[in-house]
């Protein structure tokens, strides 16, 4: 499978069709692809990115179809080996070829593949490779994603390579991204991989626009024809906006979190603020993450097991600290048995995040009338916050 995207880039990556875990972590619904380009000018030839390595064969048999006979470069746009993973092969097969990136870049390739440093040509931001008729520029991009990640300008024909920043996990037949059938993917992308650099982001939006680029080849999913949407959604997920909405993670053992669960839902739509559920025991947790994007307030319902969270509240936690989405305001709340530390793990792990505790409602046994009256403070509270930035 080859696809041309402009006289002189063709698409020479791998769909996966059937994966459906990434990093042992995050659920692909729709599988992924790696991206891998094929930039040729009259002098020489360059692949941007490569494969995760189990695809490597079918890499090869995409360039061999092409006719490609020699690589001059491998451009390394990011370390991580969903992409760099086959360069080894690709060195073995062309052992003239030169692996071009950044300095941090190189240092890391070094430390997770082993590469000699002869493999290497390391250029600085603003630097060209010239492929006769056509050049590539770096443009550093560190924590878009991760410290040595770099987007490629492709000037002559306004094509950017932007790695994963902007990409979704999704495996289709299509070469060029549709905005109904890529959208959903590629925020659930952003929520799961993106989220936590977010405050990075705004400055290489500008940079991108800046660019003007007609094609923005990201290392997976399809390509952005017209990258408008894609940018646009990016400058609202990035930026500092929230909405009202309330998101609720939670997880019961004998029913008493999920009774106060259900009544703060309740309380929640009377006062017409959006809610939206997951029960971890059965939830997804890349639709949690997607929800997480703009939500104003948090609420986290545990139980108590053993002293401390649920398991599934603690896994919750751990993941909303991780992610550190741009909430302006969390709250818990559950019930323990005989004895809970919940509240102070909860709070430690969410501490990161730059968001505003409300009193937490966490109670002993069973919701009782004053228990839901304190849930209906919450909800107030909620209410009245969300009108205080002016989202309600
Ligand atoms: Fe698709 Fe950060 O690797």
């Amino acid at each position: 499978m080859n696809r041309k995207i402009t006289e002189h880039v063709h698409w020479v990556g791998v769909p996966d069709w059937d994966r459906r875990l990434f990093d042992e972590l995050i659920p692909l619904p729709q599988g992924t692809s790696y991206n891998s380009y094929l930039v040729r000018g009259s002098t020489r030839a360059a692949l941007i990115d490569t494969v995760d390595p189990p695809k490597f064969g079918k890499l090869w048999a995409n360039l061999k179809a092409l006719g490609v006979q020699n690589i001059d470069y491998i451009v390394a746009n990011h370390c991580e080996q969903d992409h760099s993973g086959s360069i080894p092969m690709l060195l073995e097969r062309f052992p003239q070829a030169k692996v071009a990136t950044n300095a941090k870049c190189r240092d890391m390739l070094q430390d997770h593949l082993h590469i000699p440093n002869e493999k290497f040509l390391v250029l600085a931001e603003g630097q060209k490779l010239e492929l006769g008729g056509l050049s590539l520029e770096f443009i550093l991009a560190p924590w878009v994603h991760w410290p040595e990640t770099q987007f490629t300008w492709l000037r002559e024909e306004k094509v950017l390579f932007t790695c994963d920043f902007l990409g979704s996990h999704l495996a289709t037949s299509s070469l060029f991204a549709e905005r109904d059938e890529v959208l959903a993917g590629a925020r659930r992308y952003y929520a799961e991989i993106m989220m936590p650099f977010r405050s990075s982001q705004p400055k290489y939006l500008d940079r991108i626009e800046s660019l003007g680029p007609e094609f923005i080849c990201t290392s997976h999913g399809p390509v952005h024809k017209k990258p408008f949407f894609i940018m646009d959604a990016y400058r609202q997920w990035s930026s500092d906006e929230v909405k009202n909405i309330v998101v609720l993670p939670w997880v019961s053992m004998h029913g008493s979190t999920e009774a106060m669960v259900c009544h703060l839902i309740e309380a929640l739509v009377d006062r017409r603020i959006d809610v939206k559920p997951f029960k971890l025991s059965e939830a997804d947790t890349g639709e949690l993450a997607s929800a997480l994007v703009d939500a104003g307030t948090v609420v986290l319902g545990t139980s108590t097991a053993l002293v401390g969270p649920h398991p599934q509240g603690l896994y919750a936690a751990a993941l909303m600290g991780a992610l550190r989405p741009k909430t302006k305001f969390i709250s818990l709340i559950g019930s323990y048995g005989w004895g809970t530390k919940a509240p102070e793990t909860v709070k430690a792990l969410l501490s990161n995040l730059k968001a505003e505790m409300l009193e937490p409602v966490y109670i002993k046994g069973a919701p009782r009338a004053e228990d839901y009256k304190a849930l209906d403070r919450l909800a107030d509270t909620i209410l009245e916050k969300h009108r205080g930035i002016g989202i309600a």
